[in-house]
């Protein structure tokens, strides 16, 4: 897809941003349909915001502890900057019922579990504990549930005996970068 018409996307972010990353890669491809035009952080540490430096997107700290009224800035940031579709890329807050109705059906999230099962935190040391053979990702649409809503595509990969949950979380981390790109392809493509 070409420049203009692609879809401008925020990434909501908290952590570390690989996915970021990676969607950031995805967008400068021709098959990609979205392009990147705002990074969120609710976390002015968040690693993934010297990334978004480093590639001058737009990138904007929120501090969550006033959620309606942060949630009702980001809005407006949101129309500003013509947003139609937010990733959560690793984002650790909960949005409200209200800021998901506005845009509703246009916002996806990753989730390092096979949903429904371990929605939540902790997904990996949870699914070592229940002697899961496996666990994977999931992407979905947001709905006002937590993990809840239609799921868009899920990568299955098998626990191992020796697995952590440090070394799950990679193995999996690294199918994340592939199944969000994945996961646009098939919402918008
Ligand atoms: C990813 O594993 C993502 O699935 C998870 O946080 C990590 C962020 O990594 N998200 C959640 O747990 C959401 N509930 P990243 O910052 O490197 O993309």
């Amino acid at each position: 897809m070409i420049g203009p018409n692609k879809i401008k996307t925020a990434i909501f972010i908290s952590g570390s941003g690989t996915n970021l990353k990676s969607l950031y890669k995805f967008s400068l491809t021709k098959k990609s349909p979205i392009k990147i035009g705002l990074v969120i952080s609710n976390n002015k540490d968040a690693k993934g915001l010297l990334f978004s430096k480093k590639k001058k997107i737009i990138s904007k700290v929120f501090n969550f502890k006033r959620k309606i009224i942060v949630e009702h800035k980001i809005l407006k940031e949101l129309k500003k900057r013509k947003i139609r579709l937010i990733c959560l890329a690793g984002f650790m807050k909960i949005l409200s019922k209200n800021f998901i109705k506005k845009f509703k059906g246009k916002i996806i999230n990753i989730h390092p579990s096979l949903l429904p099962k371990y929605k939540g935190l902790n997904t990996h040391q949870r699914a070592i504990n229940n002697s899961e053979k496996f666990s994977g990702c999931t992407i979905h649409l947001v709905n006002h549930k937590l993990d809840s809503g239609k799921i868009i595509l899920q990568k299955r990969i098998k626990i191992h005996k020796q697995d952590t949950s440090k070394s799950l979380a990679k193995r999996i981390l690294k199918e994340e970068h592939k199944l969000y790109p994945k996961a646009v392809i098939k919402l918008y493509c």
